[in-house]
């Protein structure tokens, strides 16, 4: 702990080799590979057969719904590589590879390749390349590096609780969008574990909800109003038996951190809709509205904000040193009928208009980034779990680097680790 509180009085903001180098780059997705990251929800799968394809960290991936569950490939033939898959989903009993036909099934495993004898071993040996899907509450999340993942098991244990009262499990996508924006990808990151940039950024966030008086400013004022509000809705919330509180912090020391909490929204402010109104029918358990909402992360890439009516979740994916996407899920309950129940316009209005402003933001930072003579800086408290993350960062990235020098000794391995202590 003392060496964590010492660790972020130093802590700053990434440097241009963090932001621009190419080799400690190709470490940074080797370490966001071992991490679970959201990839879609199990509605957007109806039967056996069903797939989607995805990018993924620099990857194009395949899930699909098998007899067991669902099944994840890297999107390329293992006889000479070619794309396997150029449609954005389908429903297939098996896929064939369009440059020689080399047929697999929707397992992975190599079912027929056309005037080639084969032993079952050599079948065997050209398996699609898997990737790992699990299932949080039928919430789907995919690891590239199969074999030295985090452990799902403690990261589902730690979302298990509030998604289960959502009722995740029994949600629907009713819809996605993607926004993709020139920066590098630690800055978005940086951007989503704060919210010091809200009183500049977000107007709307902060008419609406009550945390921006405490987490976009120190002022003890705003401390008192934000207290008030949220000992009052704790003692009512209580009384409904929902959930309250959680970790809000990033834990330094976890392969993959999670921080999940639930708080108030604001005491009018039943949900995101312009005048703070509800947008969906109730999700999970929650049989009232009771103006709060499950906000967190999960490791750096998966976001989330769940009123009580509906779900937010999107994923920060890497598509190059300097191209992020975010890719944006509103789910609602299965039940939940649309321009009857909810409609996306209005489901969509706030989180879109705050990611808007986001990339602006971001974008912003990226391009005076980019300047000859820019200089990291310190992180104040509000910035509390941006300068946590760096730290996390920095200590996987040194580890990964050290790890590489002693195999290969890389030219620049020495600026690599100095620029990361
Ligand atoms: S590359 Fe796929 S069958 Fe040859
Ligand atoms: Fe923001």
């Amino acid at each position: 702990m003392e060496n964590i509180e010492a660790n972020l009085k130093t802590a700053r903001s990434y440097t241009k080799v963090e932001l621009e180098d190419k080799e400690l780059y190709q470490r940074e997705l080797a370490l966001l590979s071992s991490q679970w990251i959201f990839i879609d929800h199990i509605s957007s799968f109806k039967k056996v057969g069903d797939y989607k394809v995805y990018e993924l960290l620099e990857e194009s991936v395949i899930v699909v719904k098998t007899e067991y569950g669902f099944s994840g490939h890297l999107n390329f033939c293992s006889h000479r590589g070619s794309t396997l898959c150029e449609k954005k989903q389908g429903h297939a009993k098996a896929f064939t590879c369009p440059y020689h036909n080399w047929s697999f099934e929707i397992d992975g495993k190599l079912k027929s390749a056309p005037s080639c004898s084969m032993t079952s071993l050599q079948k065997s040996e050209n398996s699609l390349k898997k990737v790992d899907i699990k299932d949080v509450e039928g919430i789907l999340f995919a690891g590239l590096n199969v074999g030295s993942m985090v452990d799902f098991e403690t990261v589902k244990r730690e979302l298990n609780p509030l998604f289960s009262w959502q009722g995740l499990s029994k949600a629907k996508v009713a819809h996605t969008c993607t926004f993709t924006l020139s920066a590098n990808w630690k800055l978005a990151v940086d951007n989503f574990m704060e919210c010091y940039h809200c009183y500049a950024n977000h107007p709307e966030m902060c008419k609406q909800l009550i945390h921006p008086k405490v987490t976009s400013t120190e002022s003890p004022t705003q401390y008192k109003q934000f207290e008030k509000v949220y000992v009052d809705w704790c003692q009512k919330t209580a009384v409904l038996g929902h959930p309250i509180g959680g970790d809000q912090n990033v834990d330094v020391n976890a392969d993959q951190f999670i921080v999940t909490l639930r708080s108030v929204l604001n005491t009018n402010t039943a949900s995101y809709g312009k005048d703070g109104e509800s947008l969906a029918p109730l999700m999970g358990k929650y049989k009232v509205n009771d103006n709060g909402e499950t906000f967190g992360f999960c490791g750096p890439m998966t976001h989330f904000s769940m009123p009580t009516d509906f779900a937010f979740i999107f994923r920060i994916n890497v598509r190059s040193i300097s191209e992020t996407t975010i890719e944006l899920h509103w789910l609602v309950d299965e039940d939940a009928k649309e321009d009857v129940d909810y409609n996306v316009t209005d489901l969509s209005w706030f989180w879109k208009t705050t990611m808007k402003q986001d990339i602006i933001a971001i974008e912003r930072a990226a391009a005076g980034a980019r300047s000859r003579f820019f200089q990291p800086a310190v992180y104040n408290a509000l910035e509390h779990n941006s300068a946590l993350f760096s730290i996390w960062y920095r200590e996987r990235i040194a580890a990964i680097s050290q790890n590489a020098t002693s195999r290969v000794p890389a030219p620049n391995g020495a600026l690599l680790l100095r620029s990361s202590s």
